[in-house]
């Protein structure tokens, strides 16, 4: 079956695939309030997953994240796992979590198939951390990446969103923590959402200035890897761990393209942010659908534009990431 290529040339090769909104952390550039569900949440049972994931395969994807939301708060967050190494051809499958149930877990995810995890981590300070999240549960989720690495996970992900005067100052900390870490740490350029312009303005740091620090400091712009996805990565000699920088603001950020979205209840966005999505859900429903589906798939990717439209300072409809997992 032919593969999913864009009107630009791009193949699409990975899935981001949300499987709930619901979040248990509150972090200020996210969900400031919690989670507040509009209605009964319909997000995607089991069965729906699966044959979207089957799908999927047949065009070309390889690599699947499990996103949220807090994915890992879905009581079948394993037979997720599990439904997607039944079909064989996926060969990365990958979370974006908060941590917060990593330290139970990482060892039972790890048998069951999981082999990437992306955690979020904005600070290195137990109080600003809480400041960020809303949480005091510091601890709990460094005790997670480490049982994480002892259960066999490498090159884990630290995701920390740049936010200015909050964790800007941070960097000497997580320089120090790389030291003895097999561990990329990537700082994140806040993304306007729908929650306003106010805190964006407030807080948005160019990436370029954490870029001009670690260049400083004899970090060293790595080639990017077909893998690496919009990040830019630094490493140093001295250093186990690494950076990772993802900017996009920044030019061509979108040329290299190569993810799809599906959102908790079932739509597929096409970009992180510039449309609402395309309901695939009607075509979940039997196995003897998958065709459609596929056709459906092909059809729309016509729609998707060369870039996101950020730098024209529209949002989207994208009220904040939970929606769609980032
Ligand atoms: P890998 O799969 O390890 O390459 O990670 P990733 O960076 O794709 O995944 P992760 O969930 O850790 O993403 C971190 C954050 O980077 C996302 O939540 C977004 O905020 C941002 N990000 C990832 N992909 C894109 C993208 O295609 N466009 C934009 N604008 N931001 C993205
Ligand atoms: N800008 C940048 N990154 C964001 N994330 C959530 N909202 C934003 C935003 N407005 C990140 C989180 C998490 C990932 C899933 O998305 O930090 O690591
Ligand atoms: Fe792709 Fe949209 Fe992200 Fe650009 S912003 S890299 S087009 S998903």
């Amino acid at each position: 079956m032919s593969q999913l290529v864009d009107d630009f040339g791009r193949e699409f090769n990975y899935l981001r695939l949300s499987v709930t909104d619901v979040c248990n952390f509150k972090c200020s550039y996210c969900l400031p309030d919690g989670y507040r569900p509009n209605g009964k949440p319909q997000f995607l049972a089991l069965d729906e997953i699966r044959r979207l994931i089957q799908a999927f395969a047949k065009v070309g994807t390889q690599k699947i994240r499990i996103t949220g939301g807090e994915p890992t708060l879905r009581k079948d967050f394993i037979d997720i796992i599990h439904a997607v190494k039944d079909v064989g051809s996926i060969h990365t499958i990958a979370t974006t979590t908060n941590g917060y149930r990593l330290e139970k877990n990482a060892k039972g995810w790890f048998d069951a198939g999981l082999r990437r995890i992306n955690v979020s981590m904005d600070s290195l300070d137990p109080k600003q951390f809480q400041q960020i999240t809303g949480e005091n549960k510091f601890h709990e989720v460094m005790r997670g990446i480490d049982a994480a690495l002892d259960a066999g996970f490498e090159r884990i992900k630290i995701n920390a969103v740049l936010l200015k005067d909050l964790n800007d100052t941070d960097l000497p900390k997580f320089i120090q923590w790389l030291k003895q870490r097999p561990i990329d740490v990537r700082f994140i350029e806040l993304m306007e959402t729908g929650l306003g312009h106010e805190y964006f303005s407030k807080h948005h740091l160019s990436g370029e200035t954490i870029k001009a620090r670690l260049m400083a400091e004899g970090w060293l712009r790595q080639m990017p890897s077909a893998t690496d996805g919009p990040a830019q990565n630094f490493c140093h000699p001295d250093y186990q761990g690494r950076f990772g920088l993802i900017m996009p603001y920044s030019k061509n950020f979108c040329a290299t393209c190569n993810r799809l979205r599906v959102s908790a209840t079932g739509k597929l966005h096409l970009c992180l942010f510039t449309e609402s999505g395309i309901d695939l859900r009607d075509l979940l429903q039997h196995d003897a659908q998958q065709a459609e589906l596929i056709e459906r798939l092909h059809q729309q990717l016509h729609q998707k534009k060369s870039t996101h439209e950020l730098h024209q300072g529209i949002t989207g409809v994208t009220q904040h990431l939970a929606s769609i997992g980032g």
